[in-house]
């Protein structure tokens, strides 16, 4: 049995009391989901800046009122203490997800970025520190690595951060740091590489690639590669961070605290063979369906050229085995896409 399905095992048999920050976002949606799925206790906060309530509401159905009856949801905002206080009253566990992602919104407007990225993020260590939750595991991010170009990315190897979104991400580990040294907060940061998955948002002008090019292949719209196409991302399926998240927050092993960890799945995938791949797979489920070539333009500024992880660290130490490659990933999501687009017409709230 794998070290995540034995997990799963125990915590069914005694469950705890979690908070997710950003329960209405994508992978914040996903966490509640797999939690309530695995009898848990959970507690949720979102101001909904990026998140919406149609994704609690997906989950409710998917989990069935009976499991969402241990769910209890806080409208409100990590910019303030007293909301983080309040969250993390009675909480053993905090999956500390909430954050204004993506790297141009950082470049467009970077003092709100790090309001809630940087200021909130101290605010949920003081609050988890005061309530003395036994865990803080939180979202870091492959944009850390900067503009080093070693390949695979080993969580010790990091260069000059590109972004302000990268000086927030790298903010926070070193927050995490001293929190874990100076108070004993024994916090985990995971850090994500191109996450995907069912409920990330494919609108608006900050969506990531996936989403938003399932939907524009879906309108039969242009797709639009920034750069030549030959730019590389390890992309990981939801799913995975989901294991990570749970993983990192229950070791009892001494030298998987206060630690950062890639969470991906070690593959590299160009743009150019993503199209490709994503096209193929929403034909699959959508018969008929015309794609346009895409259209390339200019590089993106901030953006890295090439991302591959070295996940030997969280294989070893938090016993990570990711479950999905790509190619599964975009199975699930091509379906999703495909039959969910009308959720997302006119305002997705
Ligand atoms: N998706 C990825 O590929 C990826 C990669 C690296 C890191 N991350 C990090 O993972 C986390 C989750 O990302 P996601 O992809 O689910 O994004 P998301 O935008 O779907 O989710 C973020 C959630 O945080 C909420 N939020 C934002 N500001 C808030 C505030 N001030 N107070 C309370 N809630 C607030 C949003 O409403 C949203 O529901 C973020 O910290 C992000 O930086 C994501």
């Amino acid at each position: 049995m794998t070290a995540y399905a034995s997990l799963r095992q125990e915590l069914r048999a005694d469950p705890c009391r979690w908070l997710v920050t950003g329960v209405a976002g994508f992978i914040g949606s996903n966490l509640l989901e797999t939690l309530l799925r695995e009898g848990q206790q959970v507690v949720g906060l979102d101001n909904f800046a990026t998140g919406h309530a149609h994704n609690l509401e997906l989950v409710r159905r998917a989990v069935g009122d009976g499991a969402w009856a241990r769910f209890s949801f806080i409208e409100g905002d990590i910019r303030d203490l007293e909301t983080c206080r309040r969250a993390c009253d009675g909480v053993q566990l905090v999956l500390h997800q909430a954050a204004l992602g993506s790297v141009p919104r950082s470049l467009q407007d970077p003092i709100a970025s790090n309001d809630t990225n940087v200021t909130g993020f101290l605010n949920m260590l003081v609050a988890s520190r005061d309530a003395k939750v036994s865990r803080f595991v939180y979202a870091a991010s492959s944009s850390t690595y900067g503009d080093h170009p070693a390949l695979p990315k080993v969580e010790g190897v990091i260069g000059k951060p590109l972004s302000p979104y990268a000086v927030t991400k790298y903010v926070n580990e070193l927050y995490a740091g001293v929190f874990g040294d100076a108070y004993g907060l024994q916090c985990i940061g995971l850090r994500y590489f191109n996450v995907f998955g069912p409920r990330q948002d494919p609108n608006g002008a900050y969506a990531a690639v996936i989403p938003k090019w399932a939907a524009a292949i879906l309108e039969g719209e242009t797709v639009f590669v920034n750069g030549d196409g030959e730019t590389s991302r390890d992309f990981c399926f939801v799913d995975n961070a989901v294991q990570a998240n749970l993983l990192a927050a229950t070791s009892e092993r001494a030298d998987a605290i206060g630690q950062v960890y890639n969470v991906a799945v070690g593959d590299e995938t160009s743009l150019n063979e993503l199209y490709r791949l994503l096209v193929e797979k929403l034909s699959a489920v959508c018969p008929g369906l015309q794609a346009k070539p895409v259209v390339y333009r200019d590089f993106r500024s901030g953006d890295v050229r090439h991302s591959r992880a070295d996940i030997s660290k969280a294989r070893e130490r938090l016993g990570y085995e990711p479950q999905y490659r790509i190619d599964d990933g975009l199975d699930v999501v091509s379906r999703w896409y495909a039959t969910s687009q009308s959720r997302f017409q006119g305002n997705p709230q």
